[in-house]
């Protein structure tokens, strides 16, 4: 708990970004959960594991930008990414995930609505070539202007997908809204940031007992649950309510993080089941893989070997 807080605290801090992108610590580290520095790196990756039979959402990393050109520079990043999968083939396999403070958000009064607009530019892009876009939540106080960009862009974009994180209290109620809009794709997470004790659930089994509360709403519906989580008690859960409510593998689907749990992905798969890989590129990885490392000591333990053997 004090790793994850002290972790979580450290993927914030612009001064140990610094120092950790300085001491290249890490091809190794990087490797393993990122696709590569450039958008060719992410389409070379999404097409092997779409040969392995695997869907992916691939992530421009980055977040908080901090200027409307920097956010339009991400925009663009995203457009010609989505030209690249389109180009490979592989828009039937691959759609993108986008945080909201990487195209605006998070830009004074005008952040909402230039991340309304970088986001819809990006959706027509993806519908264009034949895929979807979701929508990565970020920190609590992002969290109100989040869902109602998306709930703005919907009327447009109607297959936006939205991500859902259970540590949150209101959260239940939002997975409930949103589960009364046929088709409404929604990625239920747990949640990665540091939020406030007074709105979330900190306990764990608190927070895995509001998972599957808010997971039933959804597999009791006609949205589109997708199931991000590497738990196997979430796994077989989410197995269990699919079959109860009826729903057949194309009526949902698993997604986990590349370079977590590969061996779950493939055995998901090999059942049948639509998994959907999370795959990052992009040079600014730091505050990205540090939240892996405070979700999972293991990571942080990997990351720690690959700096002692330099
Ligand atoms: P949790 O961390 O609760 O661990 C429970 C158990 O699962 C562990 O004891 C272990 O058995 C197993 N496990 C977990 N991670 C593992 C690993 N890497 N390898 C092996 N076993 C593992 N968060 C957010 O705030 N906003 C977002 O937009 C997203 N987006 C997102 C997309 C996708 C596709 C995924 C999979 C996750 C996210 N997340 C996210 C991150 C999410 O909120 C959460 O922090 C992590 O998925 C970790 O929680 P889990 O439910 O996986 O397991």
């Amino acid at each position: 708990m004090v790793l994850r807080q002290t972790l979580l605290a450290a993927s914030g801090s612009d001064r140990l970004r610094t120092i950790v992108a300085g001491t290249r610590l890490t091809r190794g580290v990087v490797d393993r959960f990122v696709a590569g520095e450039h958008a060719e790196d992410a389409v070379r990756v999404a097409g092997e594991l779409a040969g392995r039979g695997l869907l992916t959402s691939v992530d421009h990393l980055g977040e908080e930008t901090g200027h409307p050109a920097q956010a339009a520079e991400v925009t663009k990043g995203y457009l010609h990414l989505l030209r690249l999968l389109g180009e490979a083939g592989l828009t039937s396999s691959a759609e993108v995930s986008v945080k909201p403070t990487a195209v605006g958000l998070a830009l004074g009064d005008e952040g909402e609505q230039l991340a309304a607009d970088n986001i819809s530019r990006i959706c027509a892009a993806a519908a264009e070539a034949g895929t979807t876009v979701t929508v990565d939540m970020e920190g609590e106080r992002h969290v109100p202007a989040t869902l109602r960009l998306v709930a703005s862009l919907r009327s447009e974009h109607p297959r936006l997908g939205c991500v859902l994180q259970s540590y949150l209290r209101r959260t239940e109620g939002d997975a409930a809204a949103m589960a009364a809009a046929p088709g409404s794709r929604v990625r239920l997470c747990k949640g990665a940031y540091a939020p406030d004790p007074a709105t979330a659930y900190t306990a764990r089994r608190d927070v895995d007992a509001a998972y599957v509360r808010s997971l039933r709403r959804l597999m009791d519906s006609e949205a589109y649950p997708m199931v991000a989580t590497h738990d196997p008690r979430m796994i077989d859960i989410a197995t269990t309510l699919a079959r109860r409510f009826g729903r057949t593998y194309d009526d949902f689907e698993y997604q986990m993080l590349y370079g977590a749990r590969p061996d779950e992905q493939r055995r998901l798969a090999d059942l049948g089941a639509r998994v959907r890989v999370y795959l990052p590129y992009g040079g600014d990885w730091y505050g990205y893989l540090v939240r892996r490392m405070a979700e999972r000591p293991a990571n942080a333990a990997f990351a720690a070997r690959a700096v002692l053997r330099r």
